[in-house]
């Protein structure tokens, strides 16, 4: 009876994480389907802990194991959660999928370890048992070193060692073979623990090669890999719940892997491979670029133009985040729609380090939704603002990607170039994540205001205010 009820209720939360997804798909209604999904999974929990407790198996340790797992667990996702920076999310949702694909790996372990009689055990529980130690143990190295490498632990830069590319070669042949030992013969300790080991050594020989700045995009593929170890583990399990929720997180994390891809112009296999590029504002030289001639402006040049300006177009890049310098942002462009200004912001799908980056500052500044445009919207706009405004961002603009034989060629980029005026706040000529020369720099129409975002958008917002008071 309690096992069918709790049926029902693990029916009626994987319901509510499509729903939650779904409503993720708009920023207004964001928070909400976050908020339904978080809701879901604790009814889940608490169900989960109801029928362990009905079936009456599980010891005191048990008990006090299950207790401390998830107080520690809640604590430490709830601290994460308010304190870590919006700019080291990527590293954070890095660390949960470690934790989640090796929770997931760990299920499989102690199914097959703990079976009563597992050289018994059928395909249909040894096969996703072998997939989810795979795939869970490969997500939970290979997100620990991706999430030190944001983190400055281990090296940003590409890691090669000699014999790498065998070895990457050599260790998929090794699951192949692991994995079919194991589901022939579910009993084997060998073929358990050397599977683990060999797929917990190939997450870190695939991630090591990998530049830091390219993270944003294998996080989202290791999600999606996070999502799939947990759906191996209901099939093991036999839990609906679990292959609902993990084929959730799978298929969406494929679908932000793909979409990341294509707003960058690169193949998801090239991507794996190795096709990724290393650089980053962090590692271009400094003041690197063309020495072409720029027009410098200053905080009063650049008020004037957007204080008679009738529409200004903000474009907001990682220098922003760079720069916690959305709520600046936000009071100039209130300052500006106040004064009758019509007032937008520019969202490049990939702008910024990770998705839906530049969404989630702009909302943390109170910006009305409204004034949000994703990118084929706002296209068509440029020709008709009299002035945009960039703001730390570079390659999402560089007009150079419409021409063949360079870093970004191919990658749809904002048309500022068309807009009548163009201002550029950035501390230097130094590159972007691509580490190409930005032609729109070097544009006649274009004006570089240097100077950090926080800073350069006080001033303005100071400079404006005193020409509309
Ligand atoms: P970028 O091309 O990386 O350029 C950022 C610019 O911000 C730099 O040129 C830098 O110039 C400037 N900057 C840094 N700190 C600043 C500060 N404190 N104040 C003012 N400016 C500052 O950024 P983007 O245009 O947003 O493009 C994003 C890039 O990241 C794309 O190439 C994209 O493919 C890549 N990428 C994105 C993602 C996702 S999911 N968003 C994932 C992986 C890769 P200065 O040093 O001169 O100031």
């Amino acid at each position: 009876m309690v096992s069918d009820t709790v049926h029902y209720v693990f029916l009626a939360a994987a319901a509510c994480f499509v729903l939650g997804l779904h409503l993720m798909n708009h920023p207004r209604t964001a928070r909400r389907g976050n908020t339904l999904s978080a809701a879901a999974m604790s009814v889940a929990i608490a169900a989960t802990v109801w029928l362990v407790a009905d079936e009456g198996t599980i010891t005191r340790t048990g008990w006090l194991v299950l207790t401390t797992g998830g107080l520690v667990g809640a604590t430490l996702g709830l601290w994460a959660a308010r304190e870590v920076r919006m700019t080291a999310m990527p590293q954070l949702v890095s660390l949960f999928n470690a934790v989640g694909g090796g929770a997931a790996a760990l299920i499989a372990v102690n199914d097959l370890l703990q079976a009563e009689d597992a050289a018994a055990l059928s395909a249909r529980v040894s096969l996703p048992g072998a997939l989810d130690i795979v795939i869970g143990a490969v997500t939970f190295s290979g997100s620990l070193v991706a999430a030190g490498k944001l983190q400055g632990v281990v090296s940003g830069a590409p890691v090669v060692f000699p014999g790498a590319r065998v070895l990457n070669v050599l260790l998929p042949g090794l699951f192949v073979a692991g994995t079919v030992r194991l589901v022939l013969a579910p009993d084997s300790g060998a073929a358990l623990y050397g599977l683990t080991a060999v797929a917990l050594l190939f997450g870190v020989t695939l991630v090591l090669p990998i530049g830091g700045a390219d993270m944003p995009v294998v996080i989202a593929l290791l999600n999606a890999f996070t999502g799939s170890a947990v759906a191996m583990a209901g099939f093991v399990l036999d839990e609906t719940a679990l292959i609902v929720a993990g084929m959730l997180v799978s298929a969406s994390g494929g679908i932000l892997t793909k979409l990341m891809a294509d707003a960058m112009n690169r193949s998801i296999a090239g991507i794996v491979i190795g096709g990724f590029g290393t650089g980053d504002s962090a590692t271009a030289a400094p003041g690197a670029g063309a020495p072409a001639q720029v027009r410098s402006l200053s905080a009063d040049d650049v008020a004037i133009q957007l204080a008679y300006a009738g529409k200004v177009v903000f474009v907001p890049g990682y220098g922003l985040a760079a720069a916690q310098a959305q709520h600046e942002l936000g009071d100039l462009a209130k300052l500006l729609a106040d004064h009758g200004v019509d007032v937008s912001y520019a969202v490049h799908p990939v702008a910024g380090r990770m998705p839906g980056h530049m969404n989630v500052l702009l909302a943390e500044a109170d910006v009305p939704y409204t004034q949000l445009k994703e990118m084929d919207e706002i296209n068509p706009e440029f020709p008709q603002a009299d002035v945009a405004l960039v703001i730390g961002a570079n390659d999402v603009t560089n007009p150079i990607a419409r021409r063949p034989g360079n870093a970004i060629s191919g990658m749809p980029i904002l048309d500022v170039d068309r807009a009548k005026s163009v201002v550029v706040i950035k501390r230097s000529m130094g590159h972007g994540y691509a580490g190409i020369d930005n032609e729109l720099y070097t544009d006649p129409k274009t004006g570089m205001f240097f100077t950090d975002a926080k800073k350069g958008l006080a001033e303005l917002k100071a400079a404006v205010g005193e020409f509309v008071s």
